[in-house]
């Protein structure tokens, strides 16, 4: 085969080399428009695992690689005059010019041809190669050429970052966090040869365009940042090598995606490859190794289909198969770590203490979590959990108490609203005191109960509970005082109103969830005369009469929760019900003073919390649950979302409960585990009101990690509790923590359950090896 690789980055030479060495009949040629041993850069890392996969596909390279590597253990920051560190990271890092000259030495040995200093305008610039790689980098002509084939989907980030060096010596990696007088500036430090360090750094556009930055040369921005990170610096220079880049060395991270990986042109099969294809942010460090390790997936694909040209097409459409399933996995936990060093300087640098900040920054990709923490550094961990929890002893931050007005939870664990359709003429009975009854003895601090409807007509299911008459308060009345005589729990009531989705089937009954009942419907309400399903019943726009009927419903109801014990009451203000109807710009197309701007459309949400909140005793807490996003096109946004938690914490919400969707059929949630912590963390950051965490959160290590880095003050529980009402108590066992209290009559169960997870830990960790 003849084989053209455009570009001689990581993956260009690397894919040369070992193709060559597979078979040395191939004519392969590296086309490079630099000069030979000259690059950009500093030092690059990866881990331990591509080096294992380099040592296996070509001995020779690996072992050069890896008496040229630096390894380190440690991260260390440097935040508000504080330095802490932690270890058990292990990173490797190499300059990027020794790397790049040991893998153009090697191709020069196996016999690849190396052409420097030659610019390939595009892959039709070698039409006798049968096989021509595009490994030409983020910019990439070849990508560029012919974007209705490859469909490219390029963003680019906010942030503008500067990759420099240094000869001052670090032997960790190690962060800076800097506040000058616009915003704060980052510095992500890693060692890579035995006298330099790559130094990157990072701000926001706006506070790069405050100082002038787009104005400054390369000097002058490389004198900004001595300037800045001076104190650390100590007299140290910093330096660029990107000599090549016209006027300001400052660039925004570009992410790189494509729906098609190659083609054929016409006279030639053409593939990308490495950044070509896809890119990864810095902050997780792994563009080298994506690269790397797309050579070696065509190599192996080739080993396996045969390598002549008949097979190129197939060989060409299984690479971009399995590759794309590990690249799409990288970018997603290097855009969660990205968006943290985007957003820390608005959300978490002037909010967090430096040993939480320092817990944030570690998790920030969502992909290590509290329990990997403790394998990589238990004493580290311990110091920060006894710093979490306020005392000499280390406890899970999970099971830590939490206080709220006059009520202490014992930990952080809820039990989340879950509608269950039992009830005859809104009364909950035997089934609703087992329900909530074993979920309250089963460990968490908090147990709500499901959604319950002010009157009648706020019902979502002829099933649902309500608290509009007496009967129903001491219904309630009994459960509630059953938890508190035979649990230490604590019993929320989510109050609300079904507005445009009410008069429907329970999931299980008739045409199922959100369609209309086939009978006996009662007349709807909603912010517009907009049904939630297209042919859904249609429901009347509200008068000002109906508003105050309404409100004044919600007072009753409120009155009689605290009349039956409970609490905790939650204010519901999602999923398309009444008052997310006017929340949301897809249901509230009103004319009036509650309709238009988003103040307007809280106008009537608000005006009812307001009420209920005088009508609840002043000691017990409220919370407001929104949906933080329709994931609808015009429809509200976690930044909308903000705004909306600053008006509830205005008007005396302590506490917002973030879930999100169900407002608009159209919508298109991207799921995922913790998918709707985000928004908690947001809120609670910029807006600075507690939060409950909810949505796919199913382990004791999810709970620990939302808890330990501030991204919520509770978590919420729902799907997990329906499998198993002790979730808590099973989850402690699971990770080892014996000092939760089981009711006096399970407690025989629990050593049992306790002794049974000691010996999945211990038999995982022999299977390990460690
Ligand atoms: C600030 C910063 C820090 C980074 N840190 C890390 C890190 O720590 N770890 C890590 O793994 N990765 C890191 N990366 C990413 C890493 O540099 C890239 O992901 C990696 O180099 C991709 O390899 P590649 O071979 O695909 O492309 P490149 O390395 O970009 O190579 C492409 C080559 O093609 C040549 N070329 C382009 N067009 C033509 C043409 N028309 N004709 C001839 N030649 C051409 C270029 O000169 C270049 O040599 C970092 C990137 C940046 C910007
Ligand atoms: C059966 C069921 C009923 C639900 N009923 C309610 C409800 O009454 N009120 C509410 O706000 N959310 C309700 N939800 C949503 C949950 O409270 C929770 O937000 C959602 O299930 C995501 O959490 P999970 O991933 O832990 O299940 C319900 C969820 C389920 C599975």
């Amino acid at each position: 085969m003849k084989i053209v690789c455009i570009g001689g980055g990581p993956a260009g030479l690397y894919f040369a080399l070992l193709m060559k060495k597979r078979g040395a009949h191939h004519d392969i040629t590296v086309v490079e428009r630099n000069k030979p041993y000259d690059t950009f850069g500093w030092g690059v890392v990866f881990s331990d695992q591509t080096m294992g996969h380099m040592r296996h596909w070509d001995a020779e390279t690996a072992q050069e690689i890896q008496q040229a590597f630096n390894h380190w253990d440690d991260i260390e920051l440097h935040f508000k005059g504080r330095v802490i560190r932690s270890g058990g990271h292990g990173f490797v890092g190499i300059g990027r010019k020794k790397m790049l000259n040991i893998l153009q030495a090697r191709c020069e040995v196996l016999g690849v041809k190396l052409l420097f200093e030659q610019d390939a305008t595009s892959d039709l610039d070698f039409p006798d190669a049968d096989l021509v790689i595009a490994s030409d980098g983020i910019n990439s002509n070849v990508r560029n050429r012919c974007p209705e084939i490859f469909k490219p989907d390029i963003v680019t980030r906010p942030n503008r970052f500067i990759w420099l060096g240094t000869h001052k010596q670090y032997d960790a990696f190690t962060f800076l966090f800097e506040k000058t007088e616009h915003g704060w500036f980052q510095a992500h430090i890693y060692k890579f040869d035995g006298l330099t360090s790559t130094f990157i750094v990072e701000c926001p556009e706006e506070v790069w365009l405050a100082h002038g930055l787009d104005q400054a040369d390369q000097a002058e921005s490389i004198a900004f940042c001595e300037k800045v990170f001076a104190d650390n610096l100590k007299g140290e220079r910093l330096m660029t090598n990107a000599r090549h880049l016209r006027g300001s060395a400052w660039l925004n991270f570009q992410r790189v995606k494509c729906e098609k990986w190659s083609f054929f042109n016409g006279k030639s099969h053409v593939v990308l490859m490495g950044d070509a294809v896809h890119t990864a942010h810095f902050a997780i460090g792994s563009g080298t190794k994506l690269a790397l390790e797309d050579a070696i997936e065509l190599v192996r694909q080739f080993q396996e289909t045969g390598d002549e040209v008949v097979h190129i097409p197939q060989v060409l459409e299984q690479y971009q198969a399995l590759r794309a399933i590990d690249v799409i996995r990288l970018q997603n936990a290097a855009w969660n770590a990205m968006e943290w060093f985007e957003v820390c300087g608005k959300r978490y640098c002037d909010q967090l203490a430096p040993e939480q900040f320092m817990y944030s920054m570690l998790t920030r990709s969502q992909r290590i979590s509290h329990e990997n923490l403790r394998l990589r550094d238990k004493q580290w961990l311990e110091g920060y959990e006894r710093w979490f929890a306020g005392q000499a002893q280390a406890v899970p931050p999970m099971f830590t108490p939490y206080r709220l007005r006059g009520i202490t939870l014992k930990n952080r664990v809820v039990v989340s609203p879950m509608a269950q359709y039992k009830c005859t003429d809104g009364r909950v009975g035997d089934y609703h005191l087992m329900h909530l009854g074993a979920r309250a003895m089963g460990g968490a601090s908090l147990v709500f109960a499901e959604m319950t409807c002010v009157s009648p007509e706020a019902r979502i299911t002829p099933g649902c509970p309500g608290l509009w008459n007496d009967e129903q308060t001491s219904d309630w009345a009994r459960i509630v005082a059953w938890v508190h005589q035979e649990t230490d729990a604590k019993m929320a009531l989510q109050i609300g109103h079904a507005g445009p989705k009410g008069s429907t089937c329970a999931p299980w009954q008739g045409a199922g969830a959100d369609q209309p009942l086939p009978d006996a419907n009662w007349p709807l309400l909603s912010a517009s005369a907009k049904p939630y399903l297209q042919d859904g019943q249609v429901p009347r726009a509200m008068t000002r009469e109906d508003m105050d009927h309404v409100k004044n419903d919600f007072i009753r109801a409120t009155q009689r929760a605290s009349k039956a014990g409970f609490d905790w009451l939650e204010l519901h203000c999602a999923h398309g019900y009444l008052l997310s109807s006017f929340i949301s710009p897809l249901t509230n197309q009103r004319q009036d003073d509650y309709g238009g701007s988003l103040e307007n459309r809280l106008r009537y949400p608000l005006e009812v919390f307001a009420a209920v909140r005088a009508a609840w005793p002043d000691h017990l807490p409220m919370s407001v649950r929104i949906s933080a996003h329709d994931w609808v096109e015009g429809g509200i946004t976690p930044m909308d979302a903000t705004e909306v938690a600053r008006a509830f914490k205005l008007a005396g919400a302590d506490m917002i409960d973030c879930s999100s969707g169900q407002v608009s059929a159209q919508q298109k949630p991207i799921y995922g585990r913790m998918y709707q912590t985000p928004f908690a963390d947001r809120i609670r950051q910029e807006v600075g009101i507690a939060t409950l965490a909810v949505g796919a959160i199913s382990e004791a290590d999810h709970v620990n990690s939302i808890i330990a880095a501030g991204r919520a003050d509770l978590c919420a529980v729902a799907r997990p509790h329906l499998a198993n009402p002790a979730w808590t108590m099973t989850e402690a066992a699971r990770i080892g923590y014996t000092a939760l209290q089981w009711p006096s009559p399970y407690a025989s169960g629990q050593p049992q359950l306790e002794a049974t997870f000691a010996r999945e830990r211990s038999l995982q960790l022999a299977g390990r090896g460690d």
